[in-house]
């Protein structure tokens, strides 16, 4: 299959050209970035302006769109100039990829949400039940996690007029073996993990997320939470949700020790992902 990865010079993106290169497939990375090492097949970019999406995903079978701005940051929340000019590259770039991969027939689009949609940082409301899932309604709380889910209301429209399968992965906070070095200082201060219950992802996992989407056995629009299956915390995860107040009431069933609060049950079912590796393998020698 030949796939077109938007934010193909991301660590993601990087990351996903390496796993479906892994397995037999031509990658085509997009990206608005200035080119710094020779990438095969490299087509460069700015995914905002719809004519210049469209070239880029000419001559494609399929889409990993990875391209975004903009992270989830607590300091911009009451920065307007910032928030707004996260919200409109995203969904101006979301809506232009979607659009493109339509215009040239381009039946399946794997594409980055993020686990914000559902609330993280929670400054402005809590949880509405616990673990985190597919159930638990939509209520972006910055302009990052707005561009997010408004993202996903975009892939309904095409899936409905396009007859397209659009996958979004709601991914947790991404990390791979040189941030779990780090994490000693991240236990010592546990109310740094609060913002997001403590949850992760490794980035093996993520880039096996996305070849495995792209083939999975799903149709219109879908979005499925992406986090490991731990904590990463090195404390009970009954001990973290103390620190919740009211969280322990809001489970809605029994937790393992180190359960991870977000639950990606819908995508070890529907895309057969069986994630990768844990922090603790880094940590077990
Ligand atoms: N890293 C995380 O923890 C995390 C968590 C949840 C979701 N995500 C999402 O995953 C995706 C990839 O994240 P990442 O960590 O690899 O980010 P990154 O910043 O490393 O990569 C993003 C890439 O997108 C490119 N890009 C940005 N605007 C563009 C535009 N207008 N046109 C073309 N290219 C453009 C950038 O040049 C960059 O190479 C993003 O959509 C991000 O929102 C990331």
């Amino acid at each position: 299959m030949r796939v077109a990865v938007t934010g193909g010079l991301g660590r993601i993106g990087r990351a996903v050209g390496a796993e479906l290169a892994a397995h037999g497939h031509e990658t085509v990375p997009v990206d608005v970035a200035p080119m710094r090492a020779q990438e095969p097949g490299y087509r460069r970019a700015d995914l905002r302006e719809l004519w210049q999406a469209v070239d880029a995903l000419d001559g494609v079978d399929a889409v990993v769109h990875l391209a975004a701005t903009g992270v989830p940051d607590s300091h911009t929340l009451h920065s307007d100039l910032a928030e707004g000019a996260t919200f409109t590259a995203n969904t101006t770039s979301t809506y232009n990829v979607f659009q493109a991969a339509a215009v040239h027939g381009v039946k399946r689009v794997v594409w980055a949400s993020s686990e914000t949609v559902l609330g993280p940082p929670f400054r402005i409301g809590g949880p509405t039940h616990l673990p985190l899932d597919e159930d638990h309604p939509v209520r972006p709380e910055t302009s990052y996690a707005l561009s997010k889910a408004t993202g996903e209301g975009l892939a309904h429209h095409f899936a409905h007029c396009h007859a397209m399968t659009l996958v979004a992965l709601r991914f947790s906070v991404v990390m791979d073996r040189t941030d779990y070095a780090a994490l000693p200082e991240y236990w010592a201060r546990p109310e740094r993990g609060r913002w997001n219950l403590w949850s992760y992802v490794d980035l093996d996992d993520v880039a096996m997320s996305c070849r495995l989407a792209l083939t999975a056995d799903v149709e219109g629009a879908t979005a499925l939470m992406i986090a490991a299956p731990d904590t990463l915390s090195d404390r009970p995860t009954a001990e973290l949700l103390e620190t919740l107040g009211e969280g322990a009431k809001l489970t809605t069933r029994p937790l393992g020790a180190f359960e991870s609060l977000q639950c990606s049950a819908k995508a070890r079912e529907l895309l057969g992902r069986r994630p990768a590796r844990s922090w603790r393998d880094a940590y077990a020698g």
